[in-house]
């Protein structure tokens, strides 16, 4: 867990690994299960601020999850600053633990409405929002941004400074603009500037998927620690094993294949109660597709189609088992360095003995009975 020193800089050693936002993906489920591999920094689904004021239940449901999640990490975004302080402040009242302002999100629907990466090109606004937040509660408020609009326009230094002298504790920088969306190859020397402007912790996001690449990243871009987002879909072991491997070197091994079963079985089990039963359904078939394809790879393509198609979760969970018990060893799931495959510090034979069956017990004030 990040300690926040008097000084207001986080205790990052050893660098930092931590688990991006990803909306549609990091889930209480997700999260819970990033969680029992030894990840120590999740960070919630974007937020809408102003949808979460007015009680829209998709982000009530997304800003849930305190005594399951720790630290709790949520993710306002707005173009409002009173929706901001408003949001952060149900935020802490919901539990956050730190309040994460997002603008980095590249998507049109987000920044045709000036938030997300397109407050880069409004600075005045996006300092206006950052200070809102950071008035509006006592937790610490971090930024994820990207290096700019454009490239003829990398701000993010400038705004990382304001952002710091506002009072942000920990800033992420996505190594890409704007305007690349998810084009081309992240930037991670582009970031050193930014850990240069500021005294605050800079973690550095963009293409890590191996501890290598987190090694390369924190070197070129001198930064705290590392971000990893779309290379954790379907691994949920990653973030830990890769802050294992910056520790104690070596790669980040998967775990053996029986744990990443029951970790996959706990996921699925949990979303089917987190969400309404057919929103459930549609939310475990991504895990359910992404699992396989990391685990066993092309050569289960149909089986996963197979399995994808079905509704009645006791046929999901047999298949499941017949497929990841028959299927022969996937390179990829080979432990290059440890004795049992397990990489982790945490005992992940816990994968699947945690459940979010009682997240509903710590609802933040707004949570409906049944979300
Ligand atoms: C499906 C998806 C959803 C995302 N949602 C968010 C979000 O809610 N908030 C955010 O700041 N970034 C979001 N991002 C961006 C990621 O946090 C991350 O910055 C980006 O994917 C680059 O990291 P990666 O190369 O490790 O995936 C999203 C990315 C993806 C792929």
């Amino acid at each position: 867990m990040v300690k926040w020193h008097k000084s207001a800089v986080p205790t990052t050693l050893p660098p930092l690994v931590a688990l991006a936002p990803m909306a549609g993906v990091t889930d209480i489920p997700v999260r819970a299960q990033v969680k029992v591999f030894g990840g120590r920094y999740c960070v919630s689904e974007m937020v809408a601020s102003e949808q979460l004021a007015r009680d829209r239940i998709d982000m009530v449901r997304r800003a849930a999850g305190s005594g399951v999640i720790s630290p709790l990490v949520i993710q306002l975004a707005g173009r409002e600053a009173r929706w901001m302080a408003e949001g952060a402040r149900i935020a802490e009242d919901a539990g956050a633990d730190v309040i994460d302002i997002n603008m980095g999100c590249p998507s049109k629907s987000v920044t045709s409405g000036l938030c997300g990466s397109a407050l880069m090109r409004d600075p005045e606004t996006a300092l206006r929002l950052i200070e809102a937040t950071v008035t509006a509660t006592a937790r610490p408020v971090t930024l994820k941004m990207r290096l700019g609009w454009d490239h003829a326009s990398l701000n993010a230094a400038d705004i990382a400074k304001r952002a710091e002298d506002a009072g942000v504790r920990m800033i992420t920088v996505h190594g890409r603009t704007r305007q690349q969306f998810y084009a081309g190859s992240a930037d991670w020397s582009a970031i050193a500037p930014i850990v240069e402007a500021v005294r605050i912790p800079v973690i550095a996001n963009g293409d890590i998927a191996s501890a290598d690449d987190a090694r390369r990243a924190l070197a070129l871009s001198g930064a705290a620690g590392v971000m990893i987002g779309r290379a954790a879909q379907g691994r949920p072991w990653l973030p830990g094993a890769i802050e294992h491997a910056l520790l104690h070197g070596g790669d980040a091994t998967p775990p053996p294949r029986e744990r990443l079963l029951a970790s996959l079985l706990a996921l699925y089990d949990d979303t089917l109660a987190f969400y309404p039963e057919r929103l459930g359904v549609r939310v475990a078939r991504k895990h359910i597709a992404w699992t396989i394809d990391a685990v066993l790879g092309s050569s289960a393509r149909e089986a996963r189609k197979a399995i994808c198609m079905l509704d009645d979760p006791t046929r999901v969970r047999a298949g499941l088992h017949a497929l990841f018990g028959d299927a022969p060893d996937h390179p990829t799931t080979r432990s290059r360095t440890s004795d049992d495959g397990c990489a982790n510090p945490v005992d992940a034979r816990r994968a699947g003995a945690y459940s979010i069956a009682h997240a509903s017990a710590h609802r933040p004030r707004h949570a409906p009975a049944n979300p």
